[in-house]
């Protein structure tokens, strides 16, 4: 028996539909990044995102069952992104979902999007064994997640401010470095010197699991200003490097700590700032160590997909969490809490 979803993302600036047999076969994954849109504003405009998203919508999605070579009638459910996320993109991904499944008759599942870029660990292993400790990484989200099974998360730390993928886009934009910026620091600082500058690494009190990015990101643009005032030039690469090292040594030193504490042999990573080279790298030595796995999608599959969306909802479909067909967008939706 094969489950047949169509997978709908649309919580930031991509627009983004998929065929996902299973929760593991990817049939197509298309996205259409409004990237060069936003990138003249330094950041995504959230009005123009959701223009923008309703003029790619249907043909993201016909393109998406096209390269799947099926039609509307091999669906068996439709899952979409319904949160966190910019609640204007949110609704045209949310409305083009509930169309098809009134239209068609087909089960509506509603998918959080943490919970979507957990998943997408799924798609490139579906042999993982629970429990596993998930380091969400993104432009909105610096989380760490204990997962007890599929559908059961315990949220074991969060960013007290900036998200990691915040403070990169910050700080590459300082540097005019571009949007978005992590994956622009992440090349740069292949070539600079991750010891060059000593910035702060904030661990906030006692063994907890937060973070806390902004004082990080402060002391960065700090550093760029007095060099400006002194008339100084200053070493972009050496400071992309030594920016980075002092974000990675703390998403590794908390994530490791907690599969530590929780005798967890398994730690994944997930969103945008899981595409981090340095990041990858050091996890997986420093876990290596430690006799802990580490797992991480592809690439493509890191920032926003639908494919992810697919993967998440075949799992909440099997379980019979489908949604009504009052979804609504919920900006601020919290992993695990359902809000129908
Ligand atoms: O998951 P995502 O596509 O969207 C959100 O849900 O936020 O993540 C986008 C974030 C951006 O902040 C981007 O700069 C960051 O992921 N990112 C990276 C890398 N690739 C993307 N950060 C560091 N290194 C990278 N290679
Ligand atoms: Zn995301």
């Amino acid at each position: 028996m094969q489950t047949v979803i169509l997978g709908i993302e649309t919580s930031c600036d991509e627009t983004s539909a998929a065929v996902v047999i299973n929760g593991t076969k990817i049939m197509s994954n298309i996205i259409a990044s409004q990237i060069p849109v936003h990138q003249k504003y330094g950041g995504v405009v959230p009005e123009i995102a959701s223009r923008k998203h309703v003029e790619l919508i249907t043909s993201v999605i016909a393109q998406a069952l096209d390269e799947a070579g099926i039609t509307f009638q091999d669906v068996d459910a439709v899952a979409v992104t319904y949160g966190p996320g910019l609640v204007g993109a949110l609704l045209v991904g949310v409305s083009a979902a509930k169309a098809l499944a009134y239209t068609l008759d087909l089960p509506l599942v509603g998918v959080n999007h943490i919970e979507s870029h957990i998943y997408a660990n799924f798609l490139a292993n579906p042999g993982l064994n629970f429990p596993m400790v998930c380091l969400v990484v993104s432009g909105g989200h610096t989380d760490i997640v204990y997962l007890a099974g599929h559908g059961e998360y315990k949220l074991m730390g969060r960013t007290r401010d900036d998200a990691a993928g915040e403070a990169f886009d910050k700080v590459a934009r300082a540097v005019g470095l571009g949007y978005p910026g992590g994956p622009l620091i992440d090349k740069l600082a292949v070539s600079g010197n991750p010891q060059a500058i000593d910035f702060p690494r904030v661990y906030l009190d006692g063994d907890s699991l937060d973070f806390s990015f902004s004082g990080l990101k402060s002391s960065a643009l700090n550093y760029l200003n007095k060099a400006a005032m002194k008339g100084l030039e200053v070493n972009k690469a050496d400071l992309a490097a030594s920016f980075q090292q002092a974000v990675v040594d703390v998403l590794v030193n908390k994530a490791v700590s907690c599969a530590e504490k929780n005798k967890v042999e398994t730690i994944l990573m997930a969103g945008g700032v899981a595409a981090n080279s340095k990041l990858r790298q050091q996890l997986v030595d420093v876990a290596g160590k430690m006799g802990i796995n580490i797992a991480y999608p592809p690439l493509v599959l890191c920032t926003d997909n639908a494919a992810m969306v697919g993967c998440a909802g075949f799992y909440k479909y099997v379980r019979g969490a489908t949604a009504p067909l009052t979804l609504n967008a919920v900006a601020s939706l919290k992993l695990g809490v359902d809000k129908y």
